[in-house]
């Protein structure tokens, strides 16, 4: 028994949960990612998967992207940035619909699957429809021969290493980073992203490990004041553009580990609805970074002020009106819009993170949640 401890909390390098060993790990998970990929000295980003299916890439017509949980978080960012410097269509889907609803695929697809362990069975279900109605298929996965990457025609791994905690953190940011390497490499090559945009965002990406870094040095002052939102109920996260699949990921992590509901929205969407709920018992997390439509969120943020809502802040460095309308705020570094994600949802890990461990919940093991989910 003694022995056994000693092995896991060697297992967890002196952290106390995999859940947050894995988050502190993200400088080094996404330099993995990016290691022998983005060469800053040549301003070149090389993905081999791309490089060998540059022909279908190019030639696409559309991209279908299927995923489930965080894997299909990452999806929607990929969207964004392959609609953004690809300029080809994308459809994000769950596996679990795209399977079953019958959907058109046509030959000249690409249906890209995204998953952190390689074994989600609605995942590789939709992999195999996909491949039985002609379509080139390319996997996103962490699991090194798991058996998504065994059944696609190429890909291209995430290399994040092992991911104990049941929710994933360094898996999600290098299936974003992985996307936005892909994005940037099919972009340059049409054309239709600038060289002058194109090198700016790989200096850009080769600094994200680093400002992860000085990230992860709030996490004592996220830590205060997680304790006091343990009272909550129900919490909101709003994000607008690339920001939106982040406060649908920060909502998901809440929910999964804390066990306190929490619904992701697009700041502008919450007057349709969610307006509704806000009071002064509602936590409201904004993430309101300069890159992406600052004023329209400062408006958003406003209307949560004038109805008590209790407002958390993603900010960029510097930032002044923001911080004055709100009750707690986490600035991270500036870099491009399409790489806020990278930066924005390192706050969020921790703040769910701190949250479930004041509220005394199991934080790697939570209930009624599986890491890899094997059956439908
Ligand atoms: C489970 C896990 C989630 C994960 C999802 C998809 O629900 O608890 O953390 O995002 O499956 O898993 P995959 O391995 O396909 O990315």
């Amino acid at each position: 028994k003694k022995l056994e401890m000693t092995l896991s909390q060697l297992e967890k390098g002196g952290y106390p949960h995999f859940m947050i060993k894995e988050i502190f790990e993200q400088p080094k998970t996404l330099a993995d990612s990016m290691r022998g990929r983005v060469n800053v000295d040549e301003n070149n980003i090389t993905l081999a998967g791309f490089i060998d299916n540059k022909e279908k890439f190019l030639n696409a017509k559309r991209i279908i992207i299927t995923a489930c949980g965080t894997s299909w978080h990452s999806a929607l960012i990929g969207k964004y940035a392959i609609e953004e410097f690809a300029r080809i269509p994308v459809e994000v889907e769950y596996s679990s619909e795209f399977r079953y609803r019958k959907p058109v695929i046509h030959e000249d697809d690409i249906v890209i699957a995204i998953s952190q362990s390689g074994e989600t069975a609605d995942t590789l279900a939709a992999v195999e429809l996909a491949k039985s109605k002609g379509a080139f298929i390319f996997g996103i996965c962490n699991v090194v021969g798991s058996s998504i990457p065994r059944n696609t025609h190429s890909g291209c791994y995430t290399h994040a290493g092992p991911e104990i905690g049941v929710a994933s953190t360094k898996a999600f940011t290098a299936q974003v980073t992985v996307l936005t390497m892909l994005a940037m490499m099919i972009g340059k090559e049409k054309g239709t992203l600038s060289q002058e945009d194109y090198l700016k965002i790989v200096y850009e990406l080769a600094r994200i490990p680093e400002k992860i870094g000085v990230i992860l040095k709030q996490d004592s002052t996220i830590a205060e004041f997680a304790k006091t939102f343990t009272y909550a109920q129900n919490f909101i996260y709003l994000g607008r553009g690339y920001n939106f699949p982040v406060a649908l990921e920060g909502a998901l992590k809440l929910k999964e580990i804390s066990y306190i509901h929490a619904e992701g929205y697009p700041a502008a969407e919450m007057k349709h609805g969610p307006i509704a709920l806000i009071s002064q018992e509602m936590p409201v997390v904004v993430i309101a970074t300069s890159a992406g439509m600052y004023e329209k969120v400062v408006s958003n943020i406003q209307e949560i002020k004038a109805r008590k809502g209790r407002i958390i802040s993603i900010v960029t460095d510097g930032d002044e009106v923001v911080s004055n309308l709100s009750d707690h705020i986490i600035s991270i570094p500036d870099t491009e819009e399409c790489l806020v994600p990278l930066l924005a949802a390192i706050p969020l890990q921790l703040l769910a993170y701190h949250i479930a461990v004041v509220k005394g919940c199991d934080v790697d093991q939570p209930r009624n949640l599986a890491k890899s989910v094997t059956v439908e």
